[in-house]
């Protein structure tokens, strides 16, 4: 039986966090690292799922037996992709899939959209079905949504789907149009570095729902249908209730932001002495991050000491990324600064009696594929 092997890469975002399931914008970009599924086309209706990470807890399922609150755990995101391909019509074979991952889990990287990711391309190519990735992208995420049980909006899975090498990714939630703008820091000496702060977050977990809730009342009393086809700031002042003009204005401009970063790369492109750019970059990456601190309230103690120590010691800027309570932060630092920073951080965290953060470089890289 012929074996495949797909990669899909987690994400950082530049802008626009909680703005997906508002209908606003966001700015992702893939990582170098993601989850890789290797798999052989079955002919007895079952899924086999194995996982690097979980070696004692193989799961086998039947295809036919798939629905919500069926499968949980890890193997839910899999079977969960098989159940949503099959739900939106197309025909499916068994497999058997060993996934393994250099993402850490519950890091607001996006691994359960790389495992999706991933997944839905090896099953898609071994059942001869050709996919549009932006569709695919939605397949997912309502396996996330439906079969998982986590109220995610679309931004992981289009980021692992859509990017390109060398851009982030406009997309613009309410319509699914999608820009690639050039993002290439380390040609002006600059990295980006994803400092996971080892507070582990699910996003099955009340409190991302909750913040959905709170946004969908907020879109109400804007009488839109999402708060992302709102603008002016200026309409907040129609919400009376204090938290929830809080969360409607971290939305509105958390949105600008992500749409005023892409502007600025788009514009400079071409542009020799672009290191200026992440100046106001940083700053937009620290502003967001007050937004999601003090107006969405997601962010946790070991995020705010990361981005505040990390730009005391020279970083452009920094934000959390993801949905919150846990996770990592995405800094720009000048290159040269990035092992200070480091440094920096880490003792920030021991000197507070913390777990010490795990580093990634965040290298803007290429979307799923087939590596064999
Ligand atoms: C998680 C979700 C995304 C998005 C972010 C916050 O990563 O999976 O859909 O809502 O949180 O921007």
């Amino acid at each position: 039986m012929d074996t495949e092997v797909w990669f899909a890469p987690g994400r950082a975002n530049l802008m626009g966090e909680h703005t997906d399931y508002n209908e606003g914008y966001v700015l992702p970009f893939a990582l170098a690292q993601g989850v890789t599924a290797t798999a052989s086309a079955r002919d007895d209706g079952l899924l086999v799922l194995r996982s690097k990470q979980v070696p004692d807890e193989p799961v086998t399922v039947s295809l036919d037996s798939l629905a919500p609150g069926s499968v949980s755990g890890w193997a839910a995101y899999p079977a969960g992709v098989a159940w949503s391909l099959r739900a939106a019509g197309y025909a499916v074979r068994g497999a058997s899939i060993d996934v393994d991952s250099d993402l850490p889990v519950g890091a607001g990287v996006s691994s359960s959209a790389a495992l999706e990711c991933s997944v839905a391309l090896a099953l898609c190519s071994l059942s001869g079905i050709s996919v549009p990735r932006s569709e695919l992208a939605v397949i997912a995420k309502r396996a996330e949504n439906e079969f998982v049980g986590a109220p995610t909006g679309i931004i992981d899975q289009s980021a692992a789907l859509l990017s390109t090498q060398g851009h982030a990714l406009l997309l613009d939630c309410a319509t699914l149009a999608t820009a690639q703008v050039p993002f290439w820091p380390a040609a002006v000496g600059v990295s980006a570095l994803v400092i996971d702060t080892r507070v582990t977050h699910a996003l099955v977990s009340g409190e991302y729902a909750w913040r959905r809730v709170e946004c969908e009342e907020a879109a109400r009393l804007l009488r839109v249908a999402a708060l992302g086809s709102v603008t002016d700031l200026g309409r907040l002042y129609e919400i009376e209730d204090p938290v929830l003009r809080r969360r409607a204005r971290h939305v509105l401009t958390d949105s600008a932001r992500a749409k005023a970063i892409a502007a600025a790369l788009l514009v400079t492109d071409g542009i020799s002495n672009k290191s200026e750019i992440y100046r106001f970059i940083g700053k937009l990456l620290v502003e967001g991050h007050a937004s999601l601190r003090d107006d969405f309230e997601v962010s946790w103690p070991e995020a705010d000491v990361a981005v505040e120590t990390a730009v005391a010691e020279g970083a452009y800027g920094a934000k959390m990324i993801g949905g919150g309570f846990g996770g990592s932060v995405l800094a720009l630092v000048p290159t040269g600064r990035a092992g200070a920073i480091r440094t920096a951080v880490t003792e920030a965290f021991i000197a507070r009696g913390w777990t010490p953060p795990d580093f990634l470089d965040a290298v803007p890289s290429p979307a799923a594929r087939r590596l064999t």
